[in-house]
């Protein structure tokens, strides 16, 4: 699909580069996990599910690391040889503050904060010997603005915000870009277990969440597909993206026009 909708020049524009997708089984990691692959990327598929990973791998031909992002020491070298990084793994729980369990607190920063810095962490140098590399967040309209019941889900991505604006300031001498994108809701398996819990949450049906809390809103009442998020992961990677750093990519709907 990707290979299709691409140019010759784009379809081989990464080709000797490797890159590192992290959640890549499902959604928003896999798709861009397929467009690197199509690009000419070398791509290390990493997920904590064994059969999607085999799934993506007999699609794309990706090396598959099956890891709990929890604890990426466990999984990971300390010279960590790629030249692209993509921080997708993550997580929802919503729930009030009151109620809300500290041993999901603990887990949402160490799988979408404390993982995400310690691979950046891991790979800079060799991005830095090679005096180039690109490290890319999936982030969050979230990483932006607040909702309710989403308080540790809000602080993280704004934290990953953060950490990816702090790092292009670091590294852009050394060729290394990093930036995040910040969707609203995508289709993805991550998003459908949302639906569950708020319709829980508020005491509606699940056909009403979708209408009345996730496209509220938003200006452009759909959601938005994992490939579209992959598309904006190639550009950022792509020949374009020299100056592109310490940015972060909004595909809202027209979320945070407002
Ligand atoms: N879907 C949306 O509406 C949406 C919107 C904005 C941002 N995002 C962000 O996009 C990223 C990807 O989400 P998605 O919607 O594609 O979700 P998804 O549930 O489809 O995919 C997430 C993947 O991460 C993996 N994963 C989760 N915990 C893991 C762990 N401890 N170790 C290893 N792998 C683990 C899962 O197995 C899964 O394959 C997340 O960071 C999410 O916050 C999603």
């Amino acid at each position: 699909m990707y290979l299709s909708s691409m140019n010759g020049s784009e379809s081989t524009a990464l080709m000797g580069k490797t890159a590192l997708v992290t959640g890549a089984g499902s959604g928003i990691g896999r798709a861009s996990a397929l467009a690197l692959a199509a690009s000419g990327a070398k791509v290390i598929a990493v997920d904590r599910d064994e059969q999607t990973l085999k799934e993506l791998q007999a699609d794309c031909g990706a090396d598959i690391i099956v890891a709990d992002l929890t604890t990426p020491e466990k999984y990971f070298p300390d010279d960590l040889k790629i030249d692209i990084l993509i921080n997708n793994a993550g997580i929802q729980h919503v729930s009030p503050v009151e109620q809300f369990p500290m041993e999901k607190v603990d887990l949402m920063l160490a799988l979408m904060l404390r993982t995400p810095f310690y691979l950046i962490q891991k790979s800079l140098p060799y991005m830095y010997r090679n005096k180039w590399g690109r490290i890319i967040g999936i982030s969050s309209v979230h990483g932006h603005v607040a909702s309710p019941f989403k308080s540790v889900y809000v602080a993280v991505k704004h934290g990953m915000e953060g950490l990816h604006k702090t790092v292009s300031l670091e590294a852009g001498a050394n060729g290394v870009t990093a930036n995040t994108i910040a969707p609203a809701f995508v289709r993805t398996n991550l998003m459908e277990k949302q639906i569950a819990s708020q319709a829980e949450l508020n005491h509606i049906s699940k056909e009403r969440v979708l209408d009345e809390i996730m496209l509220a809103p938003v200006a452009i009442k759909r959601l938005i597909e994992p490939n579209e998020i992959a598309a904006m992961v190639l550009y950022l990677c792509g020949p374009n993206s020299n100056s592109i750093t310490g940015s972060s990519f909004s595909i809202d709907n027209g979320w945070t026009a407002k």
